[in-house]
């Protein structure tokens, strides 16, 4: 509810000056770690759209993603940072801020047609989560929503996501 998500907010630690100065870190981890939090996340997160599987962006993504694939009775697929799988069955590069990334899809997890909830921690410049969208279109299945805890809504990441639907829970 409304109610469970303004109590969970409410448990995001701020830290200044985190990772350079200047920056305000928002810092979702007491609230994950606490039940109600979680709970209020979790089910927030996998409403309102059909899904086959979720897939979770490493590493945050996992903790979020594992929960909610549980909570909603799917699989869970991990993508994942380069170098980590023994089989890749396919991969996508992408520019971050500061220099380039990539994130792997593990070998024999997602089907083409499959409808995909891709869940992550935070929204911010999008280029993680634009990225998660394209690597599963690449494989021939469907976004089903991309779904995150928090975005930053300062980096306007969800522009980098054009033609999907991007839920955030909270906005700052
Ligand atoms: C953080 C966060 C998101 C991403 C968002 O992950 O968990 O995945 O950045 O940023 P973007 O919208 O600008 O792409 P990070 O790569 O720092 O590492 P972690 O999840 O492995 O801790
Ligand atoms: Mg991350």
């Amino acid at each position: 509810s409304d109610d469970a998500l303004r109590r969970a907010a409410a448990l995001i630690r701020e830290i200044p000056d985190f990772p350079e100065p200047g920056v305000l870190f928002r810092d979702i981890s007491p609230l994950l770690a606490d039940r109600d939090g979680l709970n209020a996340v979790v089910s927030a997160l996998g409403r309102d759209s059909e899904f086959d599987v979720v897939a979770g962006v490493e590493a945050r993504g996992f903790l979020v993603g594992a929960a909610v694939a549980q909570a909603f009775g799917t699989g869970v697929i991990g993508l994942r940072k380069p170098g980590k799988l023994p089989v890749v069955a396919d991969r996508i590069e992408y520019t971050l801020e500061y220099g380039r990334a990539t994130l792997e899809l593990p070998a024999d997890t997602l089907r083409p047609g499959q409808r995909v909830l891709i869940v992550d921690d935070v929204l911010a410049t999008g280029g993680t989560l634009g990225a998660a969208c394209r690597l599963v279109r690449q494989a021939g299945a469907e976004v089903a929503a991309a779904a995150v805890v928090l975005e930053l809504t300062a980096l306007e990441g969800r522009d980098k996501i054009m033609g999907e639907t991007v839920r955030a829970l909270l906005r700052v």
